[in-house]
């Protein structure tokens, strides 16, 4: 892939400026930028020839492209609506209708004038984070095992206005998105793999690759002989049918001092889910592929604090394993033990996610955490709740769950809370066990997290339920999510 590259300059005056194609943001109501009208000047009209047509408006969504304009190969006009109401969804769209006018061109830098961008709702800071990181996610394709891959896209320089920002600042904030934008992709890249290339085991040597490629990112493995050493019986159980053993992948990044408390990101990472014994209706299995969504969104994380290299030290624990049914695969009413010393009444095998989590979260407990949270593609009845634009958050503590709220919305990967009320508690009984890993029909996400905060009860916890938000079924492909929110929120806490 061509890795993307990002710049802030000043350009005093357009005409003067070459380059394979100049992107030109163009309000409705015709009226032009400074930019705008320098270009214009230089290609005798050619601009406001193309608005007098009538085709370009300015309408947000609309681009034209115009050949040889000025010193420069191509020019994009871009429309971008009011200039009142340009605002931070009106500035997405925009980076969406530039990348795709884009797509199919065979220029590889550009600059794009953004001076005259001026958020409502929001400052150029987060403009160019945004920017960056959309062009670098926009750039993704997937190529792994494909023999005839789609061509890489053309672009690999783009040339932003730092407008009222000073050009180190400005320079910052593109650094940042491009950081996030290559997590996001890390994150896709890994849950688009299929689950005959991307087991347990390839989770765990993508972790010691990373480890050997960063100088203070430090990676270990636990292996299914040491887990039932510790008494993870509860995690073991999910790879108990496999013949791919589990995992638990440890990573640790030291970017703090010494003696400061880690957050510790917990991954689900199930490589293929088939229900186990319990086992899923055909339609769609394939994307159970994608149950490991909270591990590659771990290591995308990850990803964009190292290039980051952010001040504050971050542990990040993989829980792999392959859920599949087979004459050792563990039965619906096994009992089985946690790490904790919990037992657990085993009603349904495909309930897999929060048999792994549990006993991780017990394990994160030695790092005495700042904070945990583990993100998981963990119930299809968080589906039916928030479709998928949010992801479920839950948290047993309302500063943590307000930040994460927060970042999600900074970065538009946003999350909504879910109680965790005790009130749901009582759907866990079983007659045989302290806890049955299932609690009925109503309110699934709820019950599910519900069974994992009994786990979580000695730091500051926080959950994600991505099973709505880590990859789309149509174009069939991962998102990434909830990689933005989970970096936004390390930046912020970073300082
Ligand atoms: N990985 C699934 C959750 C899931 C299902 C995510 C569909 C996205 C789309 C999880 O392991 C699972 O199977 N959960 C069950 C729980 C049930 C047995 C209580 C579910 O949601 O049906
Ligand atoms: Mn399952
Ligand atoms: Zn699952």
């Amino acid at each position: 892939m061509t890795k993307l590259s990002f710049s802030a300059r000043k350009i005093k005056d357009a005409s003067q400026a070459r380059t394979q194609c100049a992107i030109l943001p163009v309000f409705s109501k015709k009226t032009l930028s400074v930019a705008a009208r320098q270009l214009d000047k230089a290609s005798a009209g050619a601009v406001t020839a193309a608005i007098r047509l009538g085709d370009f408006t300015g309408k947000s969504g609309q681009s034209c492209m115009l050949p040889g304009v000025g010193g420069n190969k191509r020019l994009l006009l871009v429309g971008c609506g009011d200039k009142g109401k340009f605002d931070r969804a009106a500035a997405r769209e925009l980076g969406k209708t530039v990348s795709k006018a884009l797509a199919n061109s065979e220029a590889s830098e550009a600059i794009l004038y953004s001076a005259d961008l001026e958020l409502q709702d929001g400052d150029s800071r987060w403009l160019l984070c945004w920017l960056a990181r959309h062009f670098t996610c926009a750039a993704y394709r997937y190529t792994q095992t494909l023999s005839k891959p789609k061509p890489a896209a053309k672009l690999a320089r783009l040339v932003v206005e730092p407008g009222s920002l000073g050009s180190a600042a400005a320079g910052k904030a593109l650094d940042r998105g491009a950081a996030m934008g290559r997590g996001v992709n890390e994150a896709r890249e890994l849950a688009n793999l299929p689950g005959n290339i991307c087991t347990p085991s390839y989770l765990a040597q993508h972790a010691r690759k990373l480890g050997r490629e960063q100088a203070n990112l430090s990676v270990s493995v636990l292996e299914e002989k040491k887990m039932k050493e510790l008494g993870m019986g509860s995690l073991l159980s999910v790879s108990a049918g496999s013949d791919q053993p589990a995992k638990l992948v440890v990573m640790h990044y030291k970017g703090g001092k010494a003696g400061q408390k880690p957050y510790v990101l917990v991954g689900k990472g199930i490589t293929f889910d088939s229900g186990g014994i319990s086992i899923k209706p055909g339609a769609k299995m394939d994307e159970m592929k994608f149950d490991m969504g909270g591990a590659a969104s771990v290591f995308g994380t990850l990803r964009t604090v190292t290039e980051l290299q952010l001040p504050i030290n971050v542990v990040g624990i993989v829980a792999a394993a392959e859920n599949m049914p087979s004459g050792s695969a563990t039965k619906p009413g096994d009992v089985v033990t946690s790490m904790a010393g919990k037992t657990i009444e085993v009603l349904n095998t495909d309930a897999e996610g929060r048999l792994v989590l549990c006993d991780a979260l017990t394990y994160a407990g030695r790092f005495q955490p700042r904070v945990v949270i583990d993100i998981a593609t963990l119930t299809g009845a968080c589906v039916v709740a928030l479709g998928s634009h949010a992801t479920g958050l839950y948290a047993n503590e309302d500063k943590l769950a307000e930040e994460l709220l927060a970042a999600g919305t900074e970065s538009h990967d946003r999350a909504w809370r879910m109680p965790l009320w005790e009130d749901y508690q009582k759907q866990l009984d079983s007659n045989f066990a302290d806890i049955a890993n299932i609690g009925g029909p109503g309110g699934g996400s709820i019950t599910a997290a519900c069974f994992l905060a009994r786990f979580a009860e000695d730091y500051h916890w926080a959950h994600l339920d991505i099973a709505g938000t880590a990859w789309d079924s149509a174009p069939k492909g991962a998102t990434g999510r909830p990689v933005a929110m989970l970096s936004q929120y390390l930046i912020e806490q970073a300082g």
